[in-house]
């Protein structure tokens, strides 16, 4: 039998749960303190950018399954199930900040008038859902509940295909009453022979952990390597495509760039590394992961330099600023240190992005935001790729050359054709191509 759910925060994960669990069959009411963006999304506007997302939020909202509200009492009482999706930023020791956690469990117990199930949603840290259940039964002591921890593996920019064809649903619970609610909230999954993981609420948190970690090493790895290969004049392309002939390996994750960024593979790679510290348990195949990561980012700066020499007076085009291709998100985007670098070194920027530059320009309000990339490849003394959208992918090289004033190109996702670039007058560096 469908659910009722009452899914507390309205960002990323929350927003794309809301409309996958209503297109599962139940009836959702999403929370949010944002009164505009409530208002936004009972009228089927998203206020992210994330192909899809739009169509299942009309649809649902059309069928009467999904509405969103800011009366959080209201929703917990009418609910028989809430998913907890709100933000865990990081703290400047890199502890993940469980203050919005922590209201709405005070609010979940306040509003607690029958056996509920509170799932968290939110990526937190091992030991969370513990304390969850603790402070319920500070806040509500002898109320009957249960808690149940159900990670999140979207990826930005395929969230709503990763909703309904995940790879596999992991559920950390305790009680079979909990599995149960839970087997029908994913009933739709079951259907499909979607794999289901029932384990202890403590290995549901760290497989979440373990996943990014691994893939932020995977990409790590494979960026040093790239290093190593442009310097040793090797091609990272044809080693990391060879590596991955090699089941064991796989060639997914082994495309090397300027950096990962976004909201997960940053924050929870720190968080790891914290609660290892509270352990007492060494972590330093992670924390060196870290410090790579932010040597890539910055060496994409040192790259540039070297290809154009001073920066004084020029004028760089930056094509791409979110953090990947298919997202307006900024966060920890690679694009920030190039920025930096650039400003602080005194050169100008010409920068476009398909759908970022809202979000960056409140950050950088200083440099120059270009309606297409040929606006802002003009004039300009070089070309840096940030992100690998598809339209920059097939940039007309030849329109490229006619409008820049310079010839460099900094490719640092390795999109374009190094031979047609040359061809066309230009000067390429990618990453890891000797
Ligand atoms: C990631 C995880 O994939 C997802 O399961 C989790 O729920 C949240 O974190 P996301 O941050 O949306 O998802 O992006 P992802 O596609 O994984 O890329 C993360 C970063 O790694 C990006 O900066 C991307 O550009 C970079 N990346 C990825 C590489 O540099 N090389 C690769 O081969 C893959």
């Amino acid at each position: 039998m469908s659910k009722k759910i009452c899914v507390v925060g309205t960002g990323y994960v929350g927003l794309i749960a809301s409309v996958g669990l209503s297109d599962f069959g139940n009836e959702i009411i999403g929370v949010d303190i944002d009164e505009k963006k409530v208002k936004m999304l009972n009228e089927g506007i998203s206020p992210i950018y994330e192909p899809g997302v739009e169509r299942y939020l009309k649809r649902n909202l059309e069928s009467g399954r999904l509405t969103f509200s800011t009366d959080i009492g209201k929703s917990i009482q009418n609910a028989d199930v809430i998913f907890i999706a709100v933000g865990t930023p990081p703290k400047d020791n890199g502890e993940a900040d469980l203050s919005f956690v922590e209201s709405v469990v005070k609010s979940i117990a306040e509003n607690l008038n029958d056996y509920k199930v509170i799932v968290t949603k939110s990526t937190v840290p091992v030991g969370t859902n513990r304390w969850i259940k603790e402070k319920m039964n500070e806040f509500a002591p002898g109320k009957d509940f249960d808690v149940v921890s159900n990670p999140e593996f979207l990826r930005e920019g395929k969230a709503t295909q990763d909703f309904f064809h995940p790879d596999r649903t992991v559920i950390g619970y305790e009680s079979e009453r909990a599995k149960d609610v839970m087997f029908e909230v994913y009933r739709a999954l079951n259907l499909i022979s979607v794999p289901f993981v029932w384990c202890s609420l403590e290995t549901a948190e760290l497989i979440k952990y373990a996943s990014n970690a691994f893939l932020a090493t995977k990409i790590t790895f494979i960026n040093q390597m790239a290093n190593l290969a442009e310097t040793v004049g090797a091609d990272i392309h044809t080693i990391a495509k060879t590596m991955g002939m090699d089941g064991r390996i796989s060639p997914k994750f082994l495309h090397p760039g300027p950096g990962y960024g976004g909201s997960c593979f940053p924050k929870d790679t720190m968080a790891v590394v914290q609660t290892g510290d509270k352990y007492g348990i060494d972590m330093s195949l992670i924390r060196s992961v870290i410090e790579a990561n932010d040597m890539q980012k910055a060496r994409m700066v040192t790259k540039l330099e070297k290809l154009i020499g001073s920066f004084q007076g020029k004028t760089i085009a930056v094509l791409g600023l979110a953090f990947k291709a298919e997202t307006d998100d900024i966060r920890d985007t690679p694009a920030f240190n190039l920025v930096e670098g650039i400003l602080s070194k005194g050169a100008k920027i010409q920068a476009h992005d398909p759908q970022a530059m809202d979000n960056f320009a409140e950050v950088y309000p200083q440099i120059e935001y270009c309606k297409s990339e040929f606006d802002a490849l003009k004039d300009s003394d070089a070309l840096v790729l940030v992100t690998e959208w598809n339209e920059y992918r097939n940039l007309n090289l030849r329109k490229a050359k006619e409008l820049m004033k310079g010839n460099f190109i900094l490719d640092t996702r390795n999109l374009l054709d190094p031979e047609l670039a040359k061809e066309r007058g230009f000067i390429l560096e990618g990453v890891g191509k000797g």
